[in-house]
């Protein structure tokens, strides 16, 4: 068996993103241009969520959220405090005060039970985020946000090619945002999109990300020429990057197959695990997952620390996530205390992600996996 260093991630580059960049570069540059409409295309072909605008990252897909829901000072907008910077600073940028909500100890995700304890009348939007692919409680979410007059943005920046109830991820609600950024299940470097309900919204959307004007209408031969309509930003990536997430997207069964097989050889290999009390994610029937991340619970922050250092010396890269924003130093300066979110606080300090990567070979994911076994078996 060999020692080669294991990554954690490594992006699926194949002939074809090679082509498609070259062909790329003979066309138009900016944003807007064939590949981009060809992505928005390819995506709905492959997951059936349709109109999907291409942006730079997901970090500005909500941050176009947060415009398009006309978050303003003193608003609240409930979401995880285990999730990403971006989620949080998407909607602080505009003034709001975040509340934040626990998470349900299976899925990690947002505990939907805790929400009503959470609105009150500033309350203007909740944002859910799809842990590891694995969808939220979108109907309860959906219909306590209706109830309150609320706006549902979708974190659904793990969740490309993840379902609830046979719906795509990310169009379960009046927005949804996506990444392609290069650790996602497919990339274009940097990128992400953002898909909008309302008819009316996403036409505002189209202008906040050209620098609020109306040049999508001009590209489609609607107006003989373009000019400044909406407060905006430059929200669209180049036609180059989108050429690259349209060889990723022609992949996409090839590429979820793969990672399925990764995922699907852990978690069978891992059950003994449970009787040791390490957990094993769970998908809830609803569900069906897009094998973004696989992760184990360790039964104390220290065997987690264990494990990382263990599988480290064993040339395995395998790292912890999140670390509660509510407890970063932003979070503390912001004003939330630190136990403010037991079971976040909690499940954070345990978990461990694995290498997971569509070309990761059998040899590889059979080191993982005893070195794994092992680890845990010595109690590291
Ligand atoms: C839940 C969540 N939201 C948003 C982002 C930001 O995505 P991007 O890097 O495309 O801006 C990430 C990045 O990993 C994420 O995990």
């Amino acid at each position: 068996m060999n020692s080669l260093p294991i990554p954690f991630n490594r992006p699926s580059i194949g002939r074809s993103e090679y082509e498609y960049i070259k062909k790329s570069l003979d066309g138009k540059l900016c944003g807007d241009g064939s590949f981009t409409k060809e992505a928005t295309i390819l995506f709905e072909k492959a997951t059936k969520a349709a109109g999907m605008l291409l942006t730079t990252s997901c970090t500005h897909a909500l941050e176009l959220a947060a415009l398009l829901c006309g978050i303003s000072s003193g608003d609240e907008v409930i979401l995880p405090s285990y999730t990403f910077s971006s989620t949080a600073n998407a909607f602080l940028l505009r003034g709001a005060k975040l509340v934040f909500c626990d998470i349900k100890t299976k899925t990690m995700n947002m505990d939907e039970n805790l929400l009503p304890s959470l609105i009150t009348n500033k309350t203007k939007a909740i944002v859910p985020v799809h842990y590891a692919g694995v969808a939220c409680e979108m109907d309860a979410i959906n219909e306590i946000a209706k109830k309150y007059g609320l706006f549902v943005v979708e974190d659904a920046a793990q969740a490309v090619g993840s379902y609830y109830k046979d719906k795509p991820c990310g169009a379960l609600s009046d927005i949804g945002c996506y990444s392609f950024h290069e650790t996602k299940n497919y990339c274009m470097g940097e990128g992400g999109g953002i898909i909008i309900s309302d008819r009316k919204m996403r036409e505002r959307a189209e202008m906040i990300r050209e620098k609020g004007t109306d040049r999508i209408s001009f590209l489609r031969g609607e107006v003989d020429k373009y000019t400044w309509r909406e407060i905006g930003s430059s929200y669209l990536p180049s036609d180059i990057l989108a050429g690259l997430l349209c060889a990723q997207l022609t992949r996409f069964d090839e590429i979820m197959k793969k990672r399925l097989r990764i995922w699907n050889a852990y978690h069978a290999a891992f059950e003994p695990l449970e009787k040791k009390e390490w957990q094993r994610p769970f998908i809830p029937e609803k569900c069906k997952h897009n094998a973004h991340m696989y992760y184990l619970l360790s039964p104390s922050p220290g065997e987690r620390t264990g494990l990382i250092e263990w599988l480290k010396k064993r040339g395995i890269t395998a790292v912890s996530h999140y670390e509660p924003l509510h407890a970063s130093p932003m979070g503390i300066s912001l004003g939330y205390g630190i136990k403010d979110l037991p079971l976040t606080l909690d499940y954070a300090s345990r978990l461990i992600r694995l290498p997971i990567w569509p070309e990761m070979d059998d040899e590889s994911l059979q080191r993982v996996i005893e070195n794994v076994l092992t680890g845990v078996a010595r109690n590291i």
